[in-house]
């Protein structure tokens, strides 16, 4: 027994006058101790011991038992009050019924304030409409649900995260029991994860279309430029060469220097192609897919292209044409390169408010895994500048392939209808 639980001297002192009161009260008949023997006497003094035993003993199992309860209180308060997530529990109509000292802290009330009032008032008031349906749903569908919403007042914001459970009940006073905890640092660290990837999404969709302005600048420049001056140069040596015809030896060099005239401009031509292909301007976007299936076709003679149009190409706005066109550019290089199929299936539709292209190859295929996810610098980018330009423009790209079982891009771009 610890001391502070030693019956105190004053109240023995007060229970015992009760005690007499109650004695006298109840007019409980006197024991007329004249009349008894000496027997007599031993055996009531005897019981009264037994009784003051008895009584001692019970008071001592009270006083344990108190003990007991107290430090269950302790524990209880521990665990519930001191916890380190609020504990709230609320009434289907979002009624506060009870909480802990830390959910009185993380919403600045008092637990006597908070109980009985509706547990709306403590959030945003533009995030109260996902607290309601919140509860709505737990008590419709009960089990477990979350939810992260602001607590009301001035900025800096902060974040909480409800997560709450709630038992199928028959009966009708159903409650939830619902945590609280503070996630405001993830939820800057991700908003700061939204904000840079948004800005980089920004920076990859303009350093793309840089990149196809640059091209077409130099094309155009080289085309109008260099390639110009090559062929009136050529065009003088030719002349000269004409004229040297009694000359043999100066001949010989000016005939050369005409066959580096002409290598020159082929170089120039295909880099100019390279480019950025003729086909893109001006032609639809058929006749540029056909264009590069020539030019595919041309570098593996026993690849069949198959392609399947189904769009009305005037609703292919110049920029996805270039972005499909480019798209298509890597993937036929790919398949050439790395698949050896012969099979390969292109097709553009267009259905339902979505741009579809698939390109279907019937070759070794490769494990997505590994050479998307797990690259090092030394890998190529083809894909991954693929899976950027269909991102850039809107699309969405999906890539499935397995060994021995071919390769499958689609790439989906919403489009109005
Ligand atoms: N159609 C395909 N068939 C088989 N393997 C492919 C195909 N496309 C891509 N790959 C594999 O994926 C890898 C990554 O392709 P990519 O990003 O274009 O880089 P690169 O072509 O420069 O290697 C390739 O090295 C190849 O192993
Ligand atoms: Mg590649």
């Amino acid at each position: 027994m610890t001391p502070k639980n030693k019956p105190d001297k004053m109240k023995l002192e007060k229970l015992r006058q009760k005690a007499k009161e109650k004695l006298n009260k109840e007019n409980i008949q006197k024991i007329q101790i004249e009349n008894m023997s000496i027997e007599d006497l031993r055996y009531y003094i005897e019981e009264l011991r037994v009784h003051q035993i008895e009584l001692e003993m019970q008071n001592r199992q009270l006083l344990e038992t108190q003990e007991k309860l107290t430090e269950c209180g302790r524990k209880y308060s521990d665990l519930y009050d001191f916890a380190p997530v609020g504990y709230l529990t609320l009434a289907p109509g979002g009624k506060i019924m009870d909480a802990n000292l830390t959910a009185s802290k993380m919403l600045n009330t008092s637990r006597k304030t908070l109980i009985g009032t509706p547990v709306y008032r403590y959030f945003d008031h533009e995030d109260r409409d996902i607290v309601f349906l919140h509860l709505r749903k737990l008590f419709r569908d009960y089990g477990r649900h979350t939810c992260e919403v602001r607590k009301v007042g001035k900025k800096p914001e902060i974040w909480l995260r409800l997560n709450s459970v709630c038992d199928e009940n028959k009966h009708k006073n159903r409650f939830c029991r619902t945590t609280l905890t503070d996630i405001t640092d993830r939820k800057e660290m991700e908003i700061a994860l939204f904000r840079s990837e948004s800005q980089l999404k920004l920076l990859s969709q303009h350093m793309i279309e840089n990149q196809e302005k640059e091209r077409k600048r130099i094309a155009y420049d080289l085309h109008d430029g260099v390639a110009q001056l090559l062929a009136a140069s050529k065009l003088f040596t030719q002349n000269l060469l004409n004229r040297l015809s009694e000359y043999p030896e100066e001949y010989q060099i000016l005939a050369k220097l005409l066959d580096i005239h002409q290598k020159a401009l082929t170089d120039i031509k295909r880099i100019v192609s390279d480019l950025r292909p003729a086909v893109l301007d001006g032609m639809g976007i058929i006749a540029a897919i056909e264009w590069l299936c020539k030019q595919y076709q041309d570098i593996d003679p026993n690849l069949t292209i198959t392609r399947k149009f189904e769009v009305d190409e005037k609703e292919v706005s110049e920029n996805l044409k270039s972005v499909i066109f480019r798209i298509l550019q890597e993937l036929m290089s790919n398949i050439v390169k790395h698949s050896q199929a012969n099979q390969v299936l292109i097709l553009l539709e267009k259905s339902d408010g979505t741009l579809r292209l698939v390109v279907k190859d019937n070759g070794k295929g490769f494990d997505p895994e590994n050479h998307l996810f797990k690259r090092n610098f030394q890998d190529g980018i083809g894909l991954i500048s693929v899976t950027e330009r269909a991102r850039t423009s809107g699309g969405k790209f999906e890539l499935s392939s397995s060994i021995n079982r071919g390769t499958t891009v689609t790439i989906k771009w919403p489009v109005e209808d």
